[in-house]
């Protein structure tokens, strides 16, 4: 019962990997502090997080607006004074080529899946280094260690998170302070369902490879375990982690796969 008592606050907590870490959290008797846009289904998240912990609060909160995530950092703080574990789970996928791709939706993707989230964490430093200790989890995904094709702008913001929590891994601004990226292949959520287009409109498809990907509740529980280890870095794929494995040792052959693979309908 690593999580027991600590105050996890989660972000993206409404649907898919959030929400089950914070059921899975629940169980393990985590305070928590939830997250995202949609009251109505974070309210039912915290009321199913309620049959198992006495602590559950909900934050409604738009990330993009990252000139306000300050006070949500604020708020977040004074449901108990203080976070232990921030995850840093928020994000929106991508579906288009680069060549359709308007630089607007390139901006959205990157002001969500990485302003926001360095943002919030910058916010939320200060305190894990006057108490000296914390844990910052982080999603990213395999599109942080690889690009892949229709996901530009996604796998930009992916590795820029890389560069970011690298750094501050070896930055070590507290001695207890730890942070684990975690990178998983497809799993299985709803993510594509919102995935922006070229033109900023969702996928609204839910994408064969996402119905068939890692189950939430296995990936989420490689997670935790991963972070209660201390590890950095975990990666929780399939096929996807072959190709990982491919790009190190033959990197001509990763391109074409990828291609291959990526230009199919999904
Ligand atoms: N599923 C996969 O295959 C996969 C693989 C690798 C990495 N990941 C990463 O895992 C994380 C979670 O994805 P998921 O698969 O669980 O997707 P999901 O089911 O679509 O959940 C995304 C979450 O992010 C929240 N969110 C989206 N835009 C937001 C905004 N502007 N402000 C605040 N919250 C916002 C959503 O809540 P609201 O809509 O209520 O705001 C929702 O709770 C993402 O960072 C994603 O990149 C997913």
């Amino acid at each position: 019962m690593y999580y027991e008592n600590k105050v996890v606050f989660i972000t993206g907590a409404s649907s898919g990997i959030g929400k089950e870490m914070a059921v899975q959290l629940a169980k393990q008797k985590a305070k928590l502090v939830l997250t995202a846009r949609r009251a109505d289904v974070l309210a039912e998240v915290q009321q199913l997080c309620l049959q198992y912990t006495s602590h559950c609060d909900t934050i409604v909160f738009d990330l993009s607006k990252t000139d306000q995530i300050g006070q949500l950092a604020t708020e977040a703080l004074a449901k108990h004074g203080y976070i232990d574990v921030l995850v840093n789970n928020a994000g929106v996928s991508q579906r288009s080529l680069t060549i359709d791709t308007d630089i607007s939706v390139d901006r959205r993707i990157m002001e969500l899946d990485y302003f926001a989230t360095i943002t919030l964490t910058k916010a939320l430093l200060p305190q894990f280094v006057q108490r000296g200790h914390g844990h910052i989890i982080v999603i990213s995904s395999v599109s942080g260690l690889m690009g892949f094709p229709m996901r530009s702008a996604y796998a930009a913001a992916k590795h820029a998170l890389h560069g970011f929590f690298e750094t501050l891994q070896t930055e070590k601004p507290a001695e207890k302070l730890y942070v684990t990226i975690a990178c998983p292949g497809r799993v299985n959520t709803p993510i594509s369902m919102s995935a922006l287009t070229g033109d900023g409109k969702p996928h609204q498809v839910m994408d064969d490879g996402q119905k068939n990907g890692i189950p939430v509740d296995t990936c989420v529980r490689k997670i935790l375990t991963a972070a209660q280890n201390g590890k950095r870095l975990i990666k929780i794929a399939r096929a996807e982690g072959l190709l990982l494995f491919i790009k190190r040792i033959a990197p001509g052959l990763f391109f074409k796969i990828a291609h291959k693979k990526g230009m199919q309908p999904h």
